[in-house]
Parts: C-alpha cells; sequence; structure tokens
C-alpha cells in the first residue's frame, strides 16, 4: 500500500499530491512514501558500497545493468561524495531480507544489515528506474528515480518456484533464466523438480546409468495422459555435476536456495529401469516412463535401495549447500508392495498395520539419514500417510488440508494448494488454448488465494512458512512455453509471498502489472495476457435458449459484445448482466478500457 504522508504534518518534506504511476512495484513493497522530485543516475554518479564482498557484488548487478542500458560505467567508492551517489549502506537494525530505500535528489540510499537486503532493495530501485534498465541495448531514456522512502520485508521466509524438468528437460542457460525471473519478483527458493518417472536428470557418479540410460525415454506419449499415441522419438537430457555447481552458484549469487527433489518411494521408474532390483522385481522388463501420471513400479523398502538412495543423497548433500532437501513422497501407488513378499514380511516384522506405515517407515528412515548428515526434510503431502516423520516439513499440493493437519502437528508448511498455485493449470478457456494440466485457474484465482488458512489458530498459523508456485512441464516443451504459463501468475504468487497481506489488492496489482509488462517486455518474458479476455459461460435454460454470463477479471474495464457474428466494437451492446441467446446466436465479446480493446476477442458458439 503506497501510504502517502499527509502534508499538514510534513509539510517541510515538500509532500506532493497523488503522483499515481510513478512508483509501480511488484511485489508491493510493505511501505512507500513517495516525495516530489526525482534523482537521475549520469556517468558521474558514484556506487558506494562497504567492505563486505556480498554488497559488493549485487553492486556489480547494478553496474552491469547500467554498462548495458545506459552506456557507462559507474564508479564504485567507499565513502559516498557530497551529492550523486547511490550508497549500499550497512545498518544493524533491520532484519536479514529487510532494506530501506531512500531517494532524494542528492542520493539514493539502500539501507540493509544483510547482502540479501541490499540485493532485495536493489531489485525496487530496478523497478523505480525507467523499465529500459531491463533491456540489453544502450536507451537514450533518462535513467531517473521518483524521489520516496521505501520500508521493505518479506511476509514468508519460503518464497518458492518450482520447475519440473523431467517430463521435459531445460537447459542450464534456461534454468539461469528462470532464476532471474524468481529473483526479479524476490523469489528464494527455486525447487528443482530433478528425478521422476520419465526422466533421471541428476548427474550421480556412482550410478552412471542413472544418466546414461535413466535419463533417455524411448518416445513420449502426444496429447493428454489418456492418449495411446506415442511420438517414436527418443527423449532425454541430464546435468552433469559440473553444471549443477554452476547453476547452484548463480543462484546463490542472487539470494536464492535451490532445493533439489529426489522423489521417493513412487515416480522412481526411471531408477528401477536402470536398477530393477530397487523395485518389488515383480516384473521382469522396466523402462523409463513414457506417457504421463503414475506409475505402479516404485522403490521396494528394502536394504538395497536404502543404501543406494543414501549413496545418491550424499552426492545431492555435497552439490546442492541447502538444509531443506525434497524427499518427493507423493502419488506411490500400494499395489507392488501389497504383492511383495519381502515388503509383507517387513509390514509384519516392524509391527506395522499396513502399506501406509510401511511408507512412514520409509520416509523416517529417509529422514534419519539426512538429520544426521546435517539436513532437514520437505515431501509432498503424502508423507502425512501412515504417520509424519519427526521433523519433516510438508509441501501441501493437495488443497489445504495436508497443510493444516501437519500445521497444527507443529510442522513447517509450505502451501501450494493445485487449485491455486499450480501453473500448469489454464489460465484461459481451454477453447483458446493449447494443452493444459487441470482446471481453470486464472490470474485473479492465484492473486486471490490468501495462503494461511483461517481455521488454523495464532499459533499454528506460524507454521506456514511460505508459498510455492509449481510448474509441471508434461505441456511445456521449452522455455518459451513455460514463461507462457508462469507468467504473469508468478508475479501474483509472488506478491501472496513478499507482501502484506494488508497490502494486498487486486486492483492496484493489476495496474502495477500492467507497467511490470513493459519490463517483461525488456527481458522478453513470453508471458500470457488472457486475464484481459472476456470469459463467457452459458447455462442451459430450457430446449431452445442458454443463458449468457460474461466476466472479465481486468479492472476498469467494460464488456461490448455482439450476436450477429459482427466483430465487437466500442460501441457494441454493453454487458450489464446475464441474458438468454437461442440456438442459432454467436457470442462475440471483448473488454473495452477508455475506448481501447484489451485482449483477444472471444467467442462461443451454442
Ligand atoms: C504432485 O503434483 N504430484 C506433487
Ligand atoms: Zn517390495
Amino acid at each position: 500500500m503506497i501510504h502517502r504522508l499527509s502534508s499538514i504534518i510534513f509539510t517541510f518534506l515538500m509532500m506532493i499530491p497523488a503522483h499515481a504511476g510513478r512508483i509501480n512495484i511488484i511485489p508491493q513493497p510493505l511501505k512507500v512514501v513517495e516525495y516530489e522530485g526525482e534523482f537521475r543516475i549520469n556517468a558521474n554518479t558514484r556506487i558506494v558500497v562497504p567492505n563486505d564482498n556480498d554488497v559488493k557484488r549485487v553492486a556489480g548487478y547494478l553496474v552491469k545493468a547500467l554498462r548495458q542500458t545506459a552506456g557507462y560505467t559507474l564508479s564504485i567508492v567507499g565513502d559516498p561524495p557530497v551529492s550523486n551517489y547511490i550508497h549500499f549502506k550497512k545498518v544493524n537494525n533491520l532484519g536479514k531480507e529487510a532494506y530501506r530505500l531512500k531517494v532524494s535528489s542528492k542520493s539514493i540510499v539502500i539501507e540493509s544489515s544483510q547482502a540479501n537486503g541490499a540485493f532485495y532493495g536493489l531489485q525496487s530501485l530496478y523497478q523505480l528506474l525507467p523499465p529500459d534498465i531491463f533491456g540489453l541495448k544502450i536507451s537514450k531514456v533518462v535513467f531517473s528515480v521518483p524521489c520516496c522512502q521505501i520500508d521493505d520485508k518479506p511476509r514468508f521466509i519460503w518464497r518458492g518456484q518450482h520447475l519440473d524438468v523431467c517430463s521435459h528437460f531445460f537447459s542450464p542457460q534456461d534454468i539461469k533464466r528462470y532464476i532471474d525471473l524468481i529473483a526479479l519478483h524476490k523469489g528464494n527458493i527455486f525447487h528443482w523438480h530433478l528425478t521422476e518417472d520419465q526422466g533421471w536428470r541428476l548427474q550421480i557418479m556412482k550410478y552412471p546409468l542413472l544418466t546414461e540410460k535413466g535419463s533417455i525415454r524411448k518416445e513420449t506419449v502426444v496429447g493428454s495422459y489418456k492418449s495411446k499415441i506415442f511420438d517414436g522419438i527418443p527423449y532425454g537430457g541430464y546435468y552433469t555435476q559440473e553444471e549443477i555447481r554452476d547453476i547452484v552458484k548463480y543462484a546463490s549469487d542472487r539470494f536464492v536456495t535451490i532445493i533439489p527433489e529426489i522423489e521417493m518411494p513412487g515416480h522412481a521408474l526411471s531408477a528401477i529401469a536402470c536398477y530393477p532390483e530397487l523395485s518389488c522385481q515383480l516384473e521382469n522388463k522396466y523402462e523409463v516412463g513414457t506417457r504421463w501420471g503414475i506409475y505402479r513400479q516404485v522403490y521396494c523398502p528394502k536394504e538395497e535401495t536404502f543404501s543406494f538412495l543414501e549413496n545418491v543423497l550424499l552426492e545431492v548433500f555435497k552439490l546442492f549447500p541447502s538444509k531443506i532437501i525434497h524427499i518427493g513422497g507423493d502419488e506411490c501407488p500400494k499395489s507392488s508392495w501389497k504383492k511383495c513378499p519381502h515388503c509383507q514380511a517387513l509390514i509384519k516384522k516392524l509391527g506395522l498395520k499396513n502399506e501406509d506405515e510401511l511408507q512412514s517407515y520409509f520416509i523416517k528412515r529417509i529422514e534419519k539419514f539426512a538429520n544426521e548428515h546435517g539436513h532437514e526434510i520437505i515431501g509432498w503431502d503424502e508423507i502425512l500417510q501412515g504417520g509424519i516423520a519427526p521433523n519433516a516439513k510438508v509441501m501441501t499440493w493437495l488443497e489445504e488440508q495436508g497443510g493444516i493437519t501437519a500445521a497444527k502437528m507443529h510442522h513447517e508448511v509450505v502451501m501450494t494448494p493445485y487449485s491455486k498455485y499450480y501453473l500448469d493449470y489454464y489460465q484461459a478457456d481451454p477453447e483458446t488454448e493449447q494443452i493444459c494440466m487441470g482446471d481453470l485457474t486464472t490470474l485473479k484465482t492465484m492473486y486471490d488465494y490468501e495462503p494461511v488458512p483461517d481455521s488454523l489458530s495464532k499459533e499454528d498459523q506460524d507454521y506456514i512458512i511460505g508459498v510455492q508456485g509449481c510448474v509441471w512441464t508434461e505441456y511445456m516443451k521449452d522455455m518459451k512455453r513455460v514463461e507462457y504459463m508462469a507468467y504473469p501468475r508468478a508475479c501474483a504468487i509472488s506478491e501472496s509471498a513478499w507482501s502484506s497481506k494488508e497490502n494486498k489488492d487486486w486492483k492496484s496489482f493489476i495496474h502495477r502489472l500492467e507497467y511490470h509488462f513493459h519490463r517483461l517486455d525488456n527481458l522478453n518474458v513470453n508471458y500470457c495476457h488472457a486475464f484481459y479476455n472476456v470469459q463467457i459461460e452459458a447455462y442451459k435454460d430450457d430446449a431452445w435458449d442458454k443463458v449468457i454470463v460474461m466476466n472479465v477479471d481486468a479492472p476498469d474495464s467494460e464488456i461490448r459484445y455482439t450476436l450477429d457474428g459482427s466483430t465487437p466494437t466500442s460501441s457494441s451492446t454493453l454487458y450489464t448482466s446475464p441474458f438468454t441467446i437461442n440456438k442459432s446466436q454467436v457470442v462475440k465479446a471483448i473488454a473495452f478500457r477508455k475506448g481501447h480493446a484489451l485482449g483477444k476477442i472471444m467467442q462461443k458458439s451454442f
């Protein structure tokens, strides 16, 4: 929320009346006070940095961006001159990720106690500058910044974005770009889904087959997960450990922690295809998955399997400095365990009630191993089945109930309910989109979701440590498609992750987003505009008539429509309330703002 100080109290500050539109930051900072005037960066501006290598690196990003877009290389100095400087200043009284940004006509000061805060202050400074700062070429614009003071800190410590690189593989370059976009929106977690039935993507030195064989599927299903048609084209890809180390450093330099996910006990077919002895061995041939969904072949909880997973995890612990490791845990069918003599004998021996408790035993053993090596585990909701491991965190995707249960048991929870935060779901009318997963989750649905359930007590609410957007890539073959699906919806999630609950406002978000699009354009992000499109729904009334209900999420807009097949214009009929049509009519509708068409013409014939 932008608080404008009362000019009666603060006349000496030369307060200005509302200058709507000069400050358009996503995610919305905690407190913004805007003043008259601006700071202009020029070739003589100095960058002042403390004696801290991490803050120096942050300042270096600004120098590089200005070199690229303004064409000059600013000098870095240790002490502020009289004026015309940008000062990254260390203070003691701010939290790790907090910053205070003070812009006057003489200087810009970014205060923080740690480099994290300096980095987030810099992200806000970028967004106070003209969008050209995000470009790759020299621009003639004036690099000016409106005078203001921003006091900011995040709502949650977990501001995550996930990417499945198993359904489809993305190059190290793509991953770095994805991380850049996370950092731009003040995210701090990249959840990297590295192993799946359809491909193992992480080089493990002790088990070379995992990538030699397990990273390649012989073909891929064409169409939905129900389809029986395959393309006949081998598909694969993996990251070498050298690439992983490079990406981990790239992320860490941008204050993004990578949480690697190694799936168990389900979604393990690519590993089992390489090492069939890890399974219950009820079949004589296993191959890397070629269709989407769930496979019944899962890890068998025998000593060989635990040795394998522990050896894999030892390499994972070395590669990823993150304390928290994701062990999957979702969607593990129990049919193999039910038929397996070893599994059944183990259930008896351990005095377990059923296969759910066997899964719990599996996860608890892995947790114990991780804890002994200084790591913690997080898993999807299903790790609650049969009893949660004592120290595990839960990533809730099966709507909210798992998260509520876990928070009540005082386990930390990350919220990513699929109908709200899955970025592989449709964001517009499925009739107008390429194939996606699931139902419709519009930008507005995502924005409006409040991740801390009211049903939790105040104390238990503190166990909700954050939120995450998930990108499952069954239907996303390249980064362009990932960007289309993720943006701008990931911007909406970033605001739930960072901004205070009280500061969230859909209309303000959209106005800032429309400005933000200029930044994304400069970054060449392939974002989707669908929230401008009219949603047309028809409800059957009687044999001949349908009731038409239309809606548009874009604020300050109106819907104009036709029923005679002609293209709607700003003077076509204004939609005010539901109406009936007969069988032969076609509804064509588009939203307008101040006479300008927004979005696409949407059309429905019945
Ligand atoms: C999941 O979507 N299976 C976690
Ligand atoms: Zn078994």
